[in-house]
């Protein structure tokens, strides 16, 4: 998992198509944080690539998330397909004949990301009638069909910082991904428009050039850009940094936990180091990602004043009833 903020989504477009699993191992071991893989049906997109068959063999080469983006003109045809082969995320086009809504209401069902992407001149106002069945938006700052292509600065200014606008329904964990000419002179542009993941292709692949370092730098530089553009100098909270927001006797941190992830937020219940309970058991921490700390005590301090409380009557009933049980392996 990456420290900071951006992730890298590695596209293997533009590897040597005869053997991608040696392509998905080098990204593995360059550090890569997710697979992006480019279904191209040479109808949508005027070339063609690989299917659900290849994803499928894929899968089982890499534990890296793999994000496919559907370049195909009949996604929800095929899109069984794709669920099977076990894609973490899909994304396909807006610009598709077929019905949007159903397609990604089925990939969510099946427990994935739902995303859709659209061509640089079609407008993220497009994308509005499905946004709440959105996790994805991915913003191609390319014309779809080809790797290597130069990036389209007027396009990354006028979507990338208002596809976030999208995906305001999602509390936590909503990606825009910026696709096409990403690299180590645009990474710091897209970092400081907020974009999470970068797609790279040919840039990773480019003869001459370490493809571990260019993840780091590239990752870095969107870092930065994020850093200065988007949050007043201060580097951006890693992703996966976790932070604890209350401690609760066992059964009242399990309702608690429910409660919060009701909202979008995942939560990590652990056992802590705090106060041994009358019933011999400790307290439990739940621990919130430090992205959303802030939005976590917005909503729910009040009731965390509340679970407190009912945590001090609970150990009080207990011993008027019961007394103290001595925690297990105490002497
Ligand atoms: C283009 C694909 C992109 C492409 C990115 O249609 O969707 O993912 O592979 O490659 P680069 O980074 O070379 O533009
Ligand atoms: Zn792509």
């Amino acid at each position: 998992m990456a420290g900071g903020r951006a992730l890298i989504a590695a596209s293997i477009l533009d590897a040597d198509l005869s053997n991608l699993a040696n392509a998905v191992r080098r990204l593995h071991v360059a550090g890569a944080d997710r697979i992006h893989l480019d279904v191209m049906d040479a109808h949508f997109v005027p070339n063609l690539t690989f299917g659900a068959k290849t994803i499928r063999h894929l899968r089982k080469r890499t534990d890296l998330p793999l994000d496919a983006h559907l370049m195909i003109s009949e996604p929800g045809r095929y899109l069984d397909e794709y669920l099977e082969a076990g894609c973490d995320s899909i994304t396909f086009h807006v610009e598709v004949e077929e019905e949007i809504a159903p397609t990604l209401e089925r990939i969510r069902a099946a427990g994935r990301a739902a995303g859709l992407s659209m061509r640089p001149a079609t407008p993220l106002t497009a994308l509005e009638p499905y946004h709440e069945l959105l996790d994805i938006v991915m913003v191609m700052t390319v014309e779809p069909g080809f790797g290597g292509q130069t990036f389209m600065r007027d396009v990354a200014a006028e979507k990338l910082l208002a596809a976030r606008d999208l995906l305001h329904h999602k509390a936590y964990g909503g990606e825009v991904h910026v696709d096409g000419g990403v690299n180590r002179e645009t990474a710091e542009l897209v970092g400081g428009l907020g974009v999470d993941v970068l797609v790279v292709g040919s840039a990773l692949f480019t003869k001459g050039r370490d493809m571990a370092r260019e993840i780091r730098l590239i990752r870095a530089l969107a870092d930065e850009g994020y850093q200065y553009e988007r949050n007043d100098g201060v580097p951006p909270i890693p992703r996966d940094r976790m932070v604890t927001f209350t401690s609760l006797p066992k059964h009242l941190a399990h309702r608690f936990m429910d409660e919060i992830e009701a909202g979008g937020i995942p939560v990590v219940m652990l056992r802590g180091d705090g106060v041994i309970n009358p019933d011999g058991v400790r307290d439990y921490d739940l621990l919130v990602p430090a992205t959303v700390e802030t939005l976590v005590v917005e909503r729910h301090a009040a009731a965390r004043a509340r679970y407190l409380g009912e945590a001090e009557a609970w150990r009080a009933a207990f011993i008027a009833a019961r007394g103290v049980i001595a925690p297990p392996g105490y002497p």
